[in-house]
């Protein structure tokens, strides 16, 4: 299998890897000036690294607007990375291409969609829906049937009350608390979280 970016997050993937004993051959990074990283070697285009149509890999790359342009182009088979301390529900559903990092916690029925990341310790409860490219990140709180649409980051250590729905490509700030909903794209942070771009709200 091959990471596509080698990036500090790509290096956290790969220890993943490394704990399942699955082998990662090279990254892939279109950054002509890296060579070498995490002790692997990185190839600049897939032609470069020999990607057979099928190959399985994972989207190493925090933006989650790049994860969705590249999820688009790709003919390679996106797998799932989950660290073994993580504790997934059985009942949960997880989308191709999504990463859960070490001591992730996720409760009864959860869906999570395609190329999401759940980052190290976030803790999301029963019954929460993240559509596909969402970012979850360290330390964040999401409690029950909570939403969050497509391509939305959730600040580290953020934590957001039961049943609150936040839309797409929104940015939740590092800390915040989220009491209310939050719009598709709005910049939310503080608590209780307010729109800081859009101060009047
Ligand atoms: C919310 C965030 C996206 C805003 O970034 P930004 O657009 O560059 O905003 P600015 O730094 O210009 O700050 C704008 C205002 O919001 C305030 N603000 C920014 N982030 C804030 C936060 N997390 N909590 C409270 N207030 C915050 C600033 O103090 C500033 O207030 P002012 O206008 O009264 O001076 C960013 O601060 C943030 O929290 N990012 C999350 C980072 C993260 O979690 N990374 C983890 C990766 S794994």
């Amino acid at each position: 299998m091959l990471l596509y970016g080698a990036s500090g997050h790509g290096k956290v993937i790969l220890d993943i890897m490394s704990s399942l004993s699955v082998k990662v051959r090279c990254f892939v990074d279109d950054n002509p000036d890296i060579q070498n990283f995490a002790g692997l070697i990185v190839h600049h285009t897939l032609t470069e690294a020999q990607a057979l149509e099928g190959e399985d890999y994972i989207i190493s790359i925090g933006s989650n607007a790049v994860r969705k342009r590249l999820a688009g182009q790709l003919r390679l088979t996106a797998v799932l990375a989950i660290h073994p301390s993580a504790v997934l529900s059985p009942s949960v559903k997880v989308g191709e291409g999504t990463v859960v990092m070490a001591n992730a916690s996720v409760n009864s029925d959860v869906i999570i969609g395609r190329h999401c990341i759940i980052n190290t310790n976030a803790s999301v409860d029963h019954d929460c829906i993240l559509e596909d490219y969402v970012h979850v990140s360290p330390n964040v709180a999401l409690a029950g049937n909570v939403t969050v649409g497509e391509g939305t980051h959730v600040g580290i250590g953020a934590c957001v009350l039961q049943g609150v729905r936040i839309g797409s490509w929104a940015t939740v700030g590092a800390g915040a608390v989220v009491i209310r909903d939050v719009p598709d794209k709005a910049v939310v942070a503080g608590n209780p979280a307010r729109d800081i771009r859009n101060k009047d709200l």
